[in-house]
């Protein structure tokens, strides 16, 4: 374990697992943090089922949950999303029946036919990961859920048979694919840029397909797309080394800009760039590389410190020589990249500064009337508004969208502290998260987004619940007290599993 030598002892009594059958000042504490967090496990697994009962009961097989009107939507093409995205967290939580319903499900979906336009990243992270996720668990540590062995099986043939489906998006003068498609005429939007995080991150799910059905035309779609990332042009387009421009001319694979950020729309392309790494150390190297230098670049050129809480830490965005003091929910996933590329790296700079991330995002969960962080926030001391003065002054931030989304940012990033570090704190922290989102956002059927985090209740709800919820949400909030299995993350070199930007754990392709 790579921590500093003043976590070391508080890590090896918080960590989950063997270690707290040996508590070195007492059986008591061990035995009562064990069945802590396995009440505390139980609680999420019951939150899960709650969530998934009533999708089951009002919503499936559509895409999602209407969690106050008790109706249903198909914002996802129509493919029962929720269900493909709730796979891998019924997997991981031994939920057997759910397991083989979904897995009943998804040997019946038609992927050659929607009515509606198909987001590539979309359903590449939700649908395909979902699916492959499930191949990789229930083909090794969780075979034992399985009913159906052939059922199994279609997970890989429906997988290559979307990705069938969705491959003729890559075929465009430079390879950069085009994101939103019409799989019936092969037609697009016409866009001529693609976003950073919609050209970075496809790779992981389409390099695993190949990898699983020996066919390796998809990893090197995938990865001809990322090589204009990974050896950015013009040089306008890396304005620090390793921090990259948003947008990329599909015509020859150029960056349109140079703006810099974390935030959504850029966000996971630096997800994986480290995750490609643990993926697999031998092929992606390069990967690993562009990611130190974009983590380095960014301790120095975008963290930045509140004037009213000079203690918090959050990154900023850069454009064209000025700095943008704001960030968002999404932009929390930050922390947890650290973590896990120090850890994996060896380089304690890199946890460190992922724990100062961390905490800067509990913040903004930790000063909201409801315990829930915003949508997006901003620490401008010039654009303060007169309203939030007194917030800003105390919390360090303003809300520009008190919104909450069903979003697992913040509490993936605690996941990885708390696995990395083995600090109690961080699962504490967690569960603090977790009781929030529970008592502000459940209803009879599920969990609704909600309209202001710092109101009463959470302000009004919105009639939606994300897939999303049951992938991440439910996942990480589980994984924190879970004991320890094979798709944990592990602190240095030993992953067997790695996370997708959805939270389905793909098996690395070195075990
Ligand atoms: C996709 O193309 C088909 C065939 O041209 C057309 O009928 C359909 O309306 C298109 N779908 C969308 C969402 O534009
Ligand atoms: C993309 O590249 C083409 C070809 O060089 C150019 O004509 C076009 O203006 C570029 N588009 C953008 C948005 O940069
Ligand atoms: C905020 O943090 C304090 C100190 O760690 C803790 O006592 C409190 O419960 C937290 N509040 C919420 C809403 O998480
Ligand atoms: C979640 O909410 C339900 C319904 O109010 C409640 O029964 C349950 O105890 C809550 N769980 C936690 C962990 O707070
Ligand atoms: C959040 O709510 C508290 C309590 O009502 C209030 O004092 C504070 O100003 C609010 N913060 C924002 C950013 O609106
Ligand atoms: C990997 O796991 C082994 C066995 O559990 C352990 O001895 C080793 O320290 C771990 N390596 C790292 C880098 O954490």
């Amino acid at each position: 374990m790579r921590v500093s030598p003043l976590s070391l002892s508080l890590s090896a009594l918080a960590l989950v697992g063997p270690i707290l059958a040996v508590p070195h000042n007492g059986q008591t504490e061990g035995v009562r943090s064990q069945s802590s967090n396995q009440g505390r496990a139980a609680a999420v697994k019951e939150a899960f089922q709650h969530a998934w009962t009533g999708y089951m009961k009002y919503a499936f097989p559509h895409d999602e949950l209407h969690p106050v009107s008790n109706g249903y939507g198909d914002s996802r093409n129509g493919w029962g999303a929720s269900a493909v995205d709730a796979l891998s967290t019924a997997i991981v939580m031994g939920d057997k029946h759910a397991v083989n319903q979904i897995l009943e499900h998804i040997s019946k979906i038609n992927y050659h036919y929607t009515p509606d336009e198909v987001s590539l990243f979309e359903t590449t992270i939700r649908y395909l990961a979902g699916m492959l996720s499930g191949y990789d668990l229930l083909k090794g540590p969780a075979s034992g859920l399985v009913s159906n062995p052939k059922l199994v099986d279609a997970l890989l043939s429906q997988s290559k048979s979307l990705a069938d489906v969705l491959k003729f998006a890559f075929d465009t003068p430079s390879g950069v694919p085009y994101n939103n498609i019409n799989i019936t005429s092969h037609g697009n939007d016409g866009s001529t840029t693609s976003g950073l995080a919609v050209t970075g991150t496809l790779v992981m799910e389409w390099t695993r397909l190949s990898d699983l059905t020996g066919d390796d035309q998809y990893a090197k779609m995938s990865q001809l797309a990322e090589s204009y990332l990974l050896d950015p042009q013009p040089a306008s387009g890396e304005p620090f080394p390793g921090l990259v421009g948003s947008n990329i001319n599909i015509s020859n694979g150029q960056f349109a800009d140079g703006s810099v950020t974390w935030n959504g729309g850029d966000d996971s392309f630096y997800e994986y760039l480290i995750k490609m790494y643990v993926y697999d150390p031998k092929r992606f190297a390069t990967y690993k590389d562009r990611w130190v230098l974009a983590a380095e670049s960014t301790i120095k050129h975008l963290q930045s410190h509140p004037k009213s809480r000079p203690d918090l830490t959050w990154l900023a965005s850069y454009n064209d020589g000025d700095l943008d003091l704001s960030s968002q929910h999404l932009t929390c996933f930050d922390g947890g990249s650290f973590l896990l590329g120090g850890t994996v790296l060896g380089r304690q700079d890199f946890i460190d500064f992922g724990l100062k991330l961390v905490n800067g995002c509990e913040e903004t969960y930790n000063q909201t009337l409801t315990g829930i962080g915003p949508d997006s926030f901003g620490w401008d001391p010039n654009s303060v508004p007169s309203s939030q003065k007194a917030f800003y002054e105390r919390a360090g931030y303003y809300i520009s969208s008190g919104l909450y989304d069903l979003r697992p940012e913040v509490i993936e990033s605690f996941y990885y502290a708390y696995r990395v570090t083995g600090k109690q704190i961080y699962a504490d922290w967690v569960w603090n998260a977790f009781k929030a989102i529970n008592a502000t956002c459940r209803t009879d059927s599920g969990f609704a987004a909600v309209s202001n985090v710092n109101a009463t209740g959470g302000g009004s709800k919105y009639d939606n619940q994300e897939s999303f919820l049951y992938a991440e949400v439910m996942k990480y909030s589980y994984l924190t007290f879970a004991e320890d299995a094979p798709w944990q993350v592990k602190t240095g070199g030993n992953n067997t599993f790695v996370f997708n930007t959805e939270a389905h754990p793909l098996r690395v392709s070195h075990t």
